[in-house]
């Protein structure tokens, strides 16, 4: 048997529950791995509140993109985009569905492995929000020399983008709550407050606008300010989708976009070496056992420390 978490219903943390599962054995091309560590993210607790739609066919939903463990059985011709998979194997795995759990069966083409001197907690953090701020600066073509502004620049995508935005060569503004703005500026951008006054804030700082902006907030203030400060709107990118950033002109990336999840895999083994050499940084903020999922998503939806919130099985 292996343990679960899934929403029972759509509503709020409340309706998570942690299940028995019956332990499936890999078909030819998956992979099981022994969970060690679980990455949270904003949409696991998006996709049972509603928000994006509710279907009562798909419930009880499993929970989960991304996860870290150790290879427990390999099935026929199971390979990882990187190479063969064997069983002892530690591994980082992403996308995937329903990583709330301590067994999971993946496909093998989820599955990279992970350094040795990446800590599981680390690892199973990393992917989501990395790749996704891969995607945004590549679809804001963000380069050397380019005046960047980033919205939410404390939290996990905002974090990665702020990170890689840097090697890149831009000079970076990032929104954060006071409280965050060391952690900002360790990063390597320049903090400011969100709030009443951004405008004039990053004007101060830019006085002739912004070239790009990568917003990870969705807020109207976010959206607003951005439209006003960036000098080619074709260079305005949120990872909130909604109508209004869409009729302001920005780009909005997910996994509906043209290429889907594409960009994003080919995202992975970059992250994964840049991590494991210590050349970009996951903060873990909190870490809770598997069965306190709706504890975490309680407090993730709250103002919160940060950094990755973790579930270990
Ligand atoms: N489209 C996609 O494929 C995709 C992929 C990943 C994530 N996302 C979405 O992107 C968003 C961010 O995800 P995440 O994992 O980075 O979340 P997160 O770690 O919770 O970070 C959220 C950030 O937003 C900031 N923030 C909160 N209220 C704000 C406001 N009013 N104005 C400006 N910033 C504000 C927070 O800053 P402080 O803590 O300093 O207050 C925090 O840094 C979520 O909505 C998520 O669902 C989309």
């Amino acid at each position: 048997m292996s343990r679960r978490v899934v929403a029972r219903a759509y509503g709020g943390p409340e309706v998570l529950a942690v299940v028995d599962a019956e332990a499936v054995n890999p078909a030819p091309g998956e992979v099981v791995i022994e969970v060690r560590a679980i990455g949270v993210n904003p949409i696991d607790y998006k996709l049972y509140s509603g928000a994006c739609g509710a279907d009562p066919d798909v419930l009880p939903m499993g929970l989960g993109s991304e996860a870290a463990g150790i290879v427990g059985e390999v099935g026929d011709s199971a390979a990882g985009p990187v190479g063969p998979i064997s069983v002892g194997d530690e591994v980082i795995v992403y996308p995937v569905s329903e990583s709330y759990a301590d067994r999971l069966v993946v496909s093998g083409d989820s599955v990279i492995p992970k350094p040795a001197s990446l800590p599981w907690n680390e690892a199973a953090g990393l992917l989501a929000v990395g790749a996704t701020a891969v995607d945004t600066l590549d679809t804001a073509n963000v380069g050397t020399g380019d005046l960047l502004l980033v919205h939410g620049a404390s939290g996990g995508v905002g974090s990665f983008v702020v990170q890689l935005g840097r090697a890149r060569g831009a000079t970076i503004i990032g929104t954060a709550r006071p409280e965050h703005h060391d952690y900002v500026r360790s990063l390597g951008a320049t903090p400011v407050s969100y709030g009443a006054g951004l405008d004039d804030r990053v004007r101060v700082l830019a006085p002739d606008g912004v070239d790009a902006v990568i917003d990870t907030a969705g807020s109207d203030e976010a959206i607003d300010v951005s439209v006003d400060l960036v000098r080619d709107r074709s260079r305005l990118v949120t990872t909130v989708p909604g109508p209004r950033p869409a009729e302001a002109g920005f780009r909005i990336v997910g996994a509906l976009g043209p290429e889907g999840m594409e960009p994003r895999k080919r995202a992975r083994v970059f992250l994964v070496d840049l991590a494991g050499n210590g050349d970009v940084r996951v903060r873990v903020a909190r870490t809770y056992a598997l069965t306190e999922a709706a504890r975490a998503h309680a407090d993730l939806r709250k103002p919160h420390a940060a950094g990755k919130f973790i579930l270990l099985p």
